[in-house]
Parts: structure tokens; sequence; C-alpha cells
């Protein structure tokens, strides 16, 4: 893969999109790798540093891996690989080790782990987190954290990002 700047990152990926076109965020915090599929994500600046956020719910197996992270990756599938992320959205790493069943190439020599099949890779260093103040939100989204509680905000400084030669 080919590092690019950050602020190139729109010219290849729609922030808007990854609701319906999702990535999976991966993290290791040094004994444990696992990632899950996203559909919530948000890029911008913070803390004057070009950022991503990523939202875990606390149910997460990834979560506890996640909160031991220095940093994360984002990953966007190429379309032949897109069947993982069902894989990564519906099963949880506390049943199965997703990484060694995923058929996909895990690079663990960087920053963070990411998939080598990715069409793109943002890797981010974890600069804060919190947990969502479910006391904060009008009625129209407190229904989402009804049942199981609110999801933990990884706030990431975006440190590299990545794109396939190919
Ligand atoms: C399309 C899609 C988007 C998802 N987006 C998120 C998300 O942004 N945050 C989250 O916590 N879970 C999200 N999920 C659910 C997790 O990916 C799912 O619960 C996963 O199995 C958790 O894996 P883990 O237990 O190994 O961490 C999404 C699932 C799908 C299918």
């Amino acid at each position: 893969m080919k590092e690019i700047h950050a602020k190139e990152l729109f010219s290849h990926i729609d922030p808007f999109a990854i609701h319906e076109d999702p990535a999976i965020a991966l993290a290791t915090d040094g004994k444990e790798t696992n990632g899950l599929t996203i559909g919530w994500a948000e890029y911008g600046v913070l803390w004057s540093k070009p950022a991503a956020t990523v939202y875990v719910h606390k149910t997460r197996y990834s979560k506890h891996i996640f909160d031991g992270a220095e940093y994360y990756a984002i990953c966007y599938l190429k379309e032949e690989n897109k069947d993982v992320l069902g894989y990564f959205g519906s099963v949880s790493g506390r049943d199965e080790n997703k990484m060694e069943k995923c058929g996909l190439t895990a690079v663990t020599d960087d920053l963070a782990p990411y998939f080598a099949e990715s069409k793109l890779v943002v890797i981010c260093r974890v600069m804060g987190r919190n947990d969502f103040d479910p006391d904060s939100v009008d009625a129209g989204v407190v229904g989402w954290y009804a049942r199981e509680g609110v999801h933990t905000l990884y706030h990431g400084e975006i440190v590299k990002v990545l794109i396939a030669e190919d």
C-alpha cells in the first residue's frame, strides 16, 4: 500500500457513505487483536489535528481492546472482500477468533493492525475517549441507548493514510 496525506482522504472516500458502505475498525492491546464492522465514524479536525472518531458500543468484545490500544485502524475493503463486513459485524470476538477465520491477511508490524487487502486504511492514534452521555441527547436519539447502554467514542488523530496501489 502507499501512503497519502490525510488531506487527500476525501478524494478517495466519501465520509457520509460509511453508513451504507461500512468499514472495519481494528485494534490491538498487545495481547489480543480484534475488530468490528462500523457504520458510524466522524472525520474532521479535533484539538487542531486531522481526526477521526469511532463509536464502539460497550457490549462489543472489541471495547476492552480499544480501551487498551494506543492506535486503531479503519479499513475500507475492496468490493471482492466486502462479505467480510458481514462476518465482522455479526460474529463476536468473544466466540471466534475473527482475525484468524476471516480469510484476510492482517498486517501486524505497523502502528495498528490492518488488512493487507484493504482499499484504504486510516490509522489513528487515540487522543482521548469518552462515553456518550445519554442524558445529553434529544428525544429522537435517546432510543438508541434504551436497551443496551451507550457507545464509547475513540477520538483519534489521523497519523497515516494508506491506499492500495492496484
Ligand atoms: C453495518 C454495521 C455497522 C455497525 N456499526 C457499528 C458501530 O459503528 N459501532 C459498534 O459498536 N457496532 C457496530 N456494529 C455492530 C458490531 O460490528 C457487531 O456487534 C460485532 O459483532 C462486534 O464484534 P466484537 O464483539 O468482536 O467486538 C455494526 C454492525 C453492522 C452490521
